[in-house]
């Protein structure tokens, strides 16, 4: 059985393409098309799993997409209709920017894209899978047998928060909230509010909240407010995306209460930092409360948490030390960019009632790269590298980052997610404290107020985190232990949490070896992991992973076995030079204009 997963016209566009149960490729487009979050076509993902021609497609059986049409187009209309005259504004695209009006049309959307793009005109039978059905499914390669699932983010098609129950290879939801009743939809608000790209920067304001006050927090415990049945109410006195959407999001309300909007280039201050704070401790107070709730009735020991919301690493702590459930799992594609996978996943086990046989143990799902093509794109980039056997390239990484240097780590395929867990990912010593400052003046340019992430040695992370479970996909921050704060001060947000990864050697052994060998050097098996990136979708390709280090500060590049340090003027122009085509292309222009009038930064 071969399931074709895939969406486009809403943000996060991709595929999954899942084989008797098994992911062979999960995809987004923006890392192929370079624009962050887009909604196009994921023509180029399509090639990456299918073919050129997209051939391979004679060989899916079904095709899912991660909306359901129907459950969509009757939301879409109970929302227009539901606060008259106003809001037929939501009519309007730009009430509601990540989606396009082509995705009420999805399966149309998809079959004219196919004939144009492939010139395929008979497609496998396409099925709908619910949106929240979709982001639940990944429980199906959870480790646990049964749990509870928790789904939240904005907006699905007839849910912004739902609950299941897993058991085996059958889901059943338990309750929803309506579409506006959505914490997520709160938090992406109050983080455009406070001027930073909604639907894309919410985790800015989760670091930011660590430097507020709790001037606002209780006025905004009125804002969104827990229920007595284990669920929640966002206090629509607040709010009035109900009728305009994106338009006008906030009554005078919540504005006379928590002030005006942050504009930009306005310098940030106390009051942000204070509003940033009250949303993120109401957040983590809501979804605690749900989740203590579920643990009480359900009497299970295992939660899922995903859903955007669910990015939210800060109150995914909470809820392992203090909902009582012993274990919390998140998917590494918490967010839409897991739903393509989602669905066909549904479709595979809830559907058609196939049995599990896999657990996701890492996510490195992406597209890889030959040795042939490395060496190619170092030639043709002009730079001298060194082809290194495996033990050799791992003990001068090490050194290299024992001495202070950011390496460039760019192995095997891609992981998928947000977050880069090693495979495309900038590396650094913790032990310096002024690392960060370092890997943003150089490389990064990012907001001074947020957070490196540490990835440690499974085996060692309780010794150095409040932290009793593995997390490979950096969905927790654990409080560092005291005794251990010194040692890995660059990694310690100015709360007390880190942003972990545990890295297991079966995972991913060659990043598990550059940990080992910096800790046989160092003492600490700890490193500094940030995406390997600047300003841009992480990096896919060789050549886009070069072209990063040549225009940025990264002291030395490991691309599979070659290792360069080398970064001569002539490369270093060629690159920039690139990089400014590459910036004009009549492509670029058209994403360009799109995230312009999307409002989503790129
Ligand atoms: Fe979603």
């Amino acid at each position: 059985m071969r399931i074709l997963g895939l969406v486009g016209a809403t943000h996060d566009s991709g595929l999954a393409l899942l084989q008797d149960g098994q992911p062979e490729f999960i995809l987004e487009e923006e890392r192929f098309n370079r624009e962050k979050r887009t909604k196009l076509f994921p023509k180029r993902s399509i090639r990456c799993a299918l073919g050129y021609d997209a051939e391979g497609l004679a060989d899916v059986d079904v095709i899912t997409t991660p909306w359901d049409m129907v459950r969509l187009r009757w939301t879409f209309l109970r929302a227009v209709a539901g606060r008259l005259p106003w809001s037929l504004s939501l009519l309007l695209q730009q009430t509601r920017t990540p989606q396009s009006n082509d995705i009420v049309l999805l399966q149309h959307f998809l079959s004219r894209k196919f004939r144009r793009v492939f010139g395929i005109t008979k497609l496998p039978p396409i099925v709908n899978v619910g949106h929240h059905d979709s982001h639940a499914a990944t429980f199906f390669v959870s480790p646990f047998d049964e749990a509870v699932v928790l789904v939240m983010d904005g907006f699905g098609d007839d849910a912004a928060t739902s609950v299941y129950i897993g058991r085996g290879n059958k889901l059943e939801r338990l309750w929803h909230t309506s579409i506006f009743n959505s914490l997520g939809m709160v938090y992406t608000f109050v983080t455009k509010h406070l001027g930073f790209g909604g639907f894309s920067e919410e985790g800015k304001v989760m670091a930011l909240a660590a430097y507020g006050d709790d001037t606002f927090t209780e006025r905004f415990r009125d804002v969104v407010r827990p229920a007595p049945d284990g669920r929640y109410v966002v206090n629509m006195d607040y709010f009035s995306f109900d009728a305009f959407g994106e338009l006008r999001p906030f009554t005078r309300k919540f504005l006379d209460a928590f002030g005006p909007p942050r504009l930009p280039g306005e310098p940030l201050t106390d009051r942000h930092r204070d509003l940033a704070r009250a949303l993120q401790v109401v957040t983590e107070e809501i979804v605690l409360h749900i989740a203590r709730d579920l643990r009480e009735r359900t009497g299970m020991r295992a939660i899922c948490l995903t859903g955007g919301v669910a990015l939210n690493c800060v109150a995914n702590a909470r809820v392992l030390a203090e909902s009582g459930f012993e274990h919390v799992w998140v998917p590494p594609c918490a967010s839409d960019t897991g739903a393509p996978f989602g669905s066909a996943l549904w479709h595979h086990h809830q559907t058609l009632g196939k049995p599990r046989r896999f657990e996701m143990r890492h996510a490195f799902y992406g597209k890889g790269y030959r040795d042939s093509e490395i060496e190619r794109a170092l030639s043709q980039a002009g730079l001298a590298a060194e082809r290194l056997e495996t033990p050799e390239l791992l003990r001068r990484a090490a050194h290299d980052l024992a001495a202070g240097k950011i390496v460039g780590w760019f192995q095997g395929r891609a992981e998928i997610g947000p977050r880069a867990l090693g495979n495309r990912s900038l590396l650094a010593d913790p032990r310096n404290v002024e690392m960060k400052d370092k890997i943003n003046l150089r490389v990064k340019h990012r907001e001074p107020f947020r957070p490196f992430a540490p990835a440690v040695l499974v085996e060692r992370a309780s010794e150095f985190f409040h932290l009793n479970q593995p997390d490979p996909f950096m969905t927790l921050a654990p409080r560092v232990r005291g005794d251990k704060a010194h040692l890995i001060p660059a990694a310690v947000h100015v709360d007390g949490t880190g942003r972990i990864q545990t890295v297991e050697r079966d995972a991913n052994p060659r990043y598990y070896g550059v940990i080992e060998e910096f800790a046989k050097i160092t003492g600490v098996p700890v490193l500094l992991n940030t995406s390997f990136n600047r300003q841009e979708p992480i990096v896919q390709s060789p050549q886009e992973a070069i072209s990063c280090y040549l225009r940025t500060g990264i002291d030395a590049l490991a691309l599979g076995n070659f290792y360069t340090t080398d970064r001569n003027a002539h490369a270093s122009s060629r690159a920039a030079d690139e990089a400014q085509r590459r910036m004009h292309s009549p492509e670029r222009r058209r994403i360009m204009a799109n995230a312009r009038k999307a409002q989503i930064l790129v």
